[in-house]
C-alpha cells in the first residue's frame, strides 16, 4: 500500500487531498500547527494516519520532524507540500511580507531539501509542492505571496534539472491552482473560485500520472497561458 506525507493538512487543499488519498487506500503522515484539527481528521480517515505538529517557518525543527515522521511510517513514496500563507498587503507591512517569506520560501525550501535527501538516498520517490497560478506574474496587492510562489516554481524546476541530469527515478510535481474555495481565497474581485472537491480530484490524478506540472482546474491552465502573455502596459492597469 502506498504511503504519503502531506505537509499542511489541517485545512483546505491539504486536508481534502488527505481525504481523497485515504479513500484510495493511501497511508498518510499529516502535519500542521493546529494539531487538534489533525487529530479530528485522523479519526475520520479510513486508512492509518500519523500526525505531527509542525511549523515550517521553524526550519530546523521541521526538518527533524519530517525525518522522524518518515522513520515512524517505515518510509514513504510521496511527500506533498501544501503548507503556505498569503495575505493582501497593499501597505507593504513588513510583518506580513516576512511571515510569507518565512513560510512559503524558507520553510518550504527546508522541506523540499529534506524530502529530496531522503528520496535520493532511497533512489526513488515523488515530491509535489503546491505553488500557484500567482507564480506567473507579480502582484501589487500581495507582492511577497506571488514572488514566493514564483520562487517555488523556479526552485522545483532546478531540482527537476538535477534529477534528470543524474537519471534519478524521482518525480517532481509543481501544482498550480487558480482560486480555490478555502480560507486562503480572500479579497474582492475573485473569480472562477473552484470547489475543493474538483481541485483535489484533479491534483490526485496528476500525482498518479507523476506529472511535472499541473494547473488546477484545467480552465486555470488556459488562463495561465493568457496571464503570461498580457503585455506590461495592460498588466499594470489590471
Ligand atoms: N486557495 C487558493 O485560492 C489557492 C490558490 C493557489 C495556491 N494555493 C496554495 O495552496 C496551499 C494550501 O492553501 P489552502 O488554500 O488550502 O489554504 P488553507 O486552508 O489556509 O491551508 C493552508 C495550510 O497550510 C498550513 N500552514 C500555514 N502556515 C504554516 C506553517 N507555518 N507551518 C505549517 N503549516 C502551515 C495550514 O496549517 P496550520 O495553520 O494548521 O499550520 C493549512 O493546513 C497554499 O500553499 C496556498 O498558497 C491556494
Amino acid at each position: 500500500m502506498k504511503k504519503a506525507i502531506i505537509i499542511g493538512s489541517t485545512s483546505g487543499i491539504g486536508k481534502h487531498l488527505a481525504q481523497v488519498m485515504s479513500k484510495n487506500g493511501v497511508i498518510l503522515g499529516l502535519t500542521g500547527r493546529r494539531i487538534e484539527l489533525l487529530d479530528n481528521l485522523k479519526n475520520q480517515l479510513p486508512t492509518q494516519a500519523y500526525i505531527r505538529h509542525m511549523d515550517v517557518a521553524n526550519t530546523n525543527a521541521s526538518i527533524d520532524c519530517l525525518n522522524c515522521l518518515i522513520d515512524e511510517m517505515g518510509g514513504v513514496d510521496l511527500i506533498i507540500v501544501s503548507a503556505g500563507t498569503g495575505y493582501i498587503n497593499k501597505n507593504l507591512e513588513w510583518k506580513i511580507e516576512q511571515e510569507t517569506i518565512h513560510t512559503n520560501v524558507l520553510g518550504v525550501t527546508a522541506i523540499i531539501d529534506t524530502a529530496m535527501k531522503y528520496f535520493i538516498n532511497k533512489k526513488t520517490g515523488h515530491l509535489a509542492v503546491i505553488s500557484s497560478v500567482a507564480s506567473l506574474r507579480g502582484s501589487g496587492e500581495c507582492p511577497a505571496y506571488n514572488a514566493s510562489k514564483a520562487y517555488i516554481s523556479n526552485y522545483l524546476e532546478g531540482i527537476r534539472c538535477k534529477v534528470k541530469k543524474e537519471n534519478l527515478d524521482i518525480a517532481i510535481t509543481d501544482i498550480k491552482p487558480g482560486f480555490v474555495d478555502t480560507a486562503m481565497a480572500k479579497g474582492d474581485g475573485l473569480f472562477w473560485v473552484m470547489p475543493l472537491e474538483k481541485v483535489t480530484v484533479q491534483i490526485y490524478k496528476a500525482l498518479n500520472n507523476r506529472k511535472d506540472q499541473v494547473y488546477v482546474t484545467k480552465r486555470w491552465g488556459f488562463l495561465g497561458f493568457i496571464i503570461k502573455r498580457i503585455p506590461k502596459f495592460l498588466y499594470y492597469k489590471i
